[in-house]
C-alpha cells in the first residue's frame, strides 16, 4: 500500500493516535500522504497532539464506533495503539487489562473484517518476552522464548496470537511491531512524551536535572551488567514511527502475520543515560540509588536485524545524545506545558498509549 497524490490522501485508522507513539506516527503518515483519522478516548493521550487528522473521540470497548469511523472515512488500513500500558497497574487490574487490550482488539478485527480492511500495524512490546531462557546479556530475537512477566506483557502477546490467528483464517495481512524502550520526542517540540504520572527514566532524570522533579531513584546497582545497573535499548520516537509506515506498507502476501522487534540494539545503562542527561541539561541529574524495581530484567536489547531484512528499517536518530536532546527541547516548548495542563491528560491514569 503506498501514498499517492490523489485529491483525497489514503485514510489510515490510528488507534491511540492522541498518545505518545501514535501522535508521532500520525504526523510520519501526514508527511508521507496519508491521512491519519485518530480513534482515541483521551483517557490518556491529548488533544492537542492531535494535529495532522480528524479526531474521533470513541472507546475501543464500543464496536459500533469503531465500525462507523471506518466507514465514513473510508479508511484503507488500521495501526492499533490504543490501549492500557502500565505494567505495575495491570498486576492490580487484569481483568482491565484483558478487556481493553484483548476485547478492544478483538472488536477492533471484528469491525474491520465487516467494513473490508484487510491491513494492520499492531503495536507490541518487549514484555511479550519477559526474560525467558535467554542469557543475562543475549540481544533478544523475534524467535526467543515469550514468558511474559506481567498481565500487561500477557495481553499483548495474546493479541498479537489473535491477531496471527485472523491472518490465517480471514486473510488479513499484520504486522506486529514489538517495541524497545520509546524515548526523544519530535524535534519540532510539538509533540513528546507527557505521561500522568510519568514513570519513564528520561523525563524522570529530566525533570530532576531541570530541578522540576523529585531527586532521581537508580532501581538497583547490583545487576549482573557491566556497571551493575539495568540495561535497556532506546530507540527515539521518530524512528519507531518510521517503522510503522514501513510495516504499513511493505508488501506481503494477504494472510500474512510479521512480528518484528523495533529497537537500535545496543543496550545503555540507567548510569549512562544519567550522564547523557547531565551533559545534556549542563547540571548533574540529582540521584540516589535505591532497591530494585519489582519485574525489571536486568538486560533488554533487540536483535533488530529481522526489521532490516523484512521492512528495511534501521534507525537513524537513536544515539543516546539524540534521544536525550530532543526529550530535553520537548520539556521546555510551550507544547509540553501546554499538554501537561491539558485536563484530558489527567482525568484517569488508563486507556490509549
Ligand atoms: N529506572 C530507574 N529509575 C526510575 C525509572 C526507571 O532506575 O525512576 C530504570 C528502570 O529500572 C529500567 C530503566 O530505568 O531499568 C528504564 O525504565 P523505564 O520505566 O523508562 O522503562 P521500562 O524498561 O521499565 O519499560 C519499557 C516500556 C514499557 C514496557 C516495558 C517492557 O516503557 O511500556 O519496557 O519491557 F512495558
Amino acid at each position: 500500500m503506498a501514498a499517492m497524490s490523489t485529491a483525497s490522501p489514503p485514510a489510515v485508522l490510528v488507534t491511540g493516535g492522541a498518545g505518545y507513539i501514535g501522535a508521532h506516527t500520525a504526523k510520519a503518515l501526514h508527511e508521507q500522504g496519508f491521512l491519519p483519522v485518530v480513534f482515541d478516548d483521551l483517557s490518556s493521550g491529548s488533544r492537542g497532539s492531535v494535529r495532522w487528522g480528524p479526531l474521533i473521540e470513541g472507546d475501543l470497548r464500543d464496536r459500533g464506533a469503531l465500525t462507523e469511523a471506518l466507514a465514513t472515512h473510508r479508511v484503507s488500513a488500521v495501526i492499533h495503539f490504543a490501549g492500557l500500558i502500565e505494567v505495575g497497574r495491570s498486576t492490580a487490574k487484569p481483568d482491565l487489562f484483558w478487556e481493553v487490550n484483548v476485547g478492544g482488539t478483538i472488536n477492533l478485527l471484528t469491525a474491520m473484517r465487516e467494513q473490508g480492511v484487510g491491513r494492520l500495524v499492531f503495536s507490541s512490546s518487549a514484555a511479550v518476552y519477559g526474560q525467558g531462557g535467554r542469557g543475562p546479556l543475549e540481544a533478544i530475537v523475534e524467535t526467543a522464548d515469550k514468558a511474559p512477566a506481567s498481565p500487561y506483557g500477557d495481553t499483548k502477546l495474546a493479541a498479537e496470537r489473535m491477531i496471527s490467528a485472523q491472518c490465517r483464517a480471514y486473510g488479513l495481512t499484520a504486522v506486529a511491531l514489538r517495541y524497545f524502550n520509546a524515548a526523544g520526542a519530535d524535534p519540532s517540540g510539538l509533540i513528546g512524551e507527557a505521561h500522568e504520572p510519568e514513570t519513564h527514566l528520561i523525563p524522570l532524570a529530566i525533570a530532576a536535572a531541570l530541578g522540576d522533579g523529585k531527586p532521581l531513584t537508580i532501581f538497583g546497582q547490583d545487576f549482573d551488567t557491566p556497571d551493575g545497573t539495568c540495561l535497556r535499548d532506546y530507540v527515539h520516537v521518530t524512528d519507531l514511527a518510521a517503522a510503522h509506515l514501513a510495516a504499513l506498507t511493505v508488501e506481503l502476501p494477504a494472510g500474512a502475520f510479521e512480528a518484528v522487534n523495533v529497537g537500535s540494539g545496543e543496550g545503555r545503562s540507567v548510569s549512562q543515560v544519567v550522564e547523557a542527561v547531565g551533559r545534556a541539561v549542563g547540571a548533574a541529574v540529582p540521584h540516589g540509588v535505591g532497591p530494585r524495581r519489582a519485574g525489571d530484567p536486568p538486560s533488554l536489547v533487540a536483535d533488530p536485524r529481522r526489521g532490516r531484512e523484512l521492512l528495511g528499517w534501521t534507525p537513524r536518530h537513536s544515539s543516546l545524545d539524540e534521544i536525550v536532546a530532543d526529550a530535553l527541547r520537548w520539556e521546555r516548548s510551550p507544547a509540553y506545558g501546554a499538554g501537561r495542563r491539558d485536563p484530558a491528560n489527567r482525568r484517569k491514569s488508563s486507556a490509549p498509549a
